[in-house]
């Protein structure tokens, strides 16, 4: 399976749309009825969705496969007795498939049959989202069950992820032990760690300081710099994530370890906690209807 997007309720779409399609350097997908569309340079029709509503939420995150690798997380996530549907998308991205709710109520959508569009270049242009992160109040019981009902499989835990993956990134999602459930950020990936560079200054041109970065991560060893933006989810801008083998060892948080006053591989910057941990609660859930 790929990430391919997530869709977001949010109170001004037009100012979440005009900060993704400008400093953010994003592009624009159009929009379809109440929904309007942020794209990268890939082949996915859209990123992020934004529809206009009176409270931030997320709709949902969707991944797309075959339609056999979908037809399998149905059918598991019915024999599990998971809160799920079948759907069919009439969103710009098409597809058919099936939302599943996971354990906190975070809903994933798994497509197949959805539309590619020809991709353009740009060499500021995110190329995809490389992964969504989530907080969880219980993060080992949904990270069991995305390896048991979805298929996916955990990489790494560190003392406060469970990183995930759904093919040979090393994360496409993590769950975050945070204590509550929300959006915990979304991460956008970048051609090179000139894009990511390039993409701070643009964001230094608008006078907005990274929150935390720029710098690398050990699980995935991404190179990361998160902002929080005007709409007030967490955004972040990244590259370069690990590619891993079927039989990756799966890493204990005793193996991500920092020295003292480390908390990634440069040591470059402070993590704004005050900051993200109000923004990391903005985005709630919508659970499935
Ligand atoms: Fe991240």
């Amino acid at each position: 399976m790929r990430l391919r997007s997530i869709e977001l309720n949010v109170p001004d779409a037009v100012a979440a749309k005009a900060f993704l399609t400008g400093v953010w350097g994003a592009a624009d997908g159009g929009a379809l009825g109440e929904t309007t569309y942020v794209r990268g340079s890939n082949e996915f029709p859209y990123l992020v969705s934004l529809t206009q509503a009176d409270a931030p939420s997320i709709r949902s995150t969707t991944f797309v496969g075959t339609a056999e690798e979908v037809a399998a997380i149905a059918q598991r996530a019915k024999a599990a007795g998971a809160p799920c549907r079948d759907t069919v998308s009439d969103d710009l991205g098409g597809g058919q498939g099936i939302l599943v709710q996971l354990p906190e109520g975070e809903v994933l959508r798994f497509l197949h049959g959805d539309t590619s569009v020809a991709p353009i270049e740009g060499r500021d242009l995110p190329v995809k989202l490389t992964h969504v992160v989530m907080n969880s109040a219980n993060a080992e019981a949904t990270a069991d069950f995305a390896e048991a009902v979805l298929g996916f499989r955990v990489s790494d835990r560190t003392k406060g992820m469970v990183f995930v993956r759904c093919n040979t990134s090393h994360h496409s999602t993590a769950f975050a032990r945070a204590g509550f459930t929300s959006l915990n950020h979304i991460a956008f990936e970048m051609a090179d760690l000139d894009a990511v560079m390039r993409g701070i200054g643009r964001m230094r041109d608008v006078g907005a300081a990274p929150a935390w970065g720029p710098g690398r991560h050990g699980p995935g060893d991404n190179v990361f710099a998160y902002f929080i933006s005007p709409f007030g989810a967490v955004v972040e801008f990244s590259t370069a994530v690990e590619i891993v083998p079927d039989d990756y060892r799966v890493g204990v948080p005793e193996d991500w370890t920092w020295p003292e006053g480390r908390i990634d591989q440069w040591g470059m910057s402070d993590k704004d906690l005050a900051n993200l941990g109000v923004a990391e609660r903005t985005f709630k859930y919508l659970p499935l209807a």
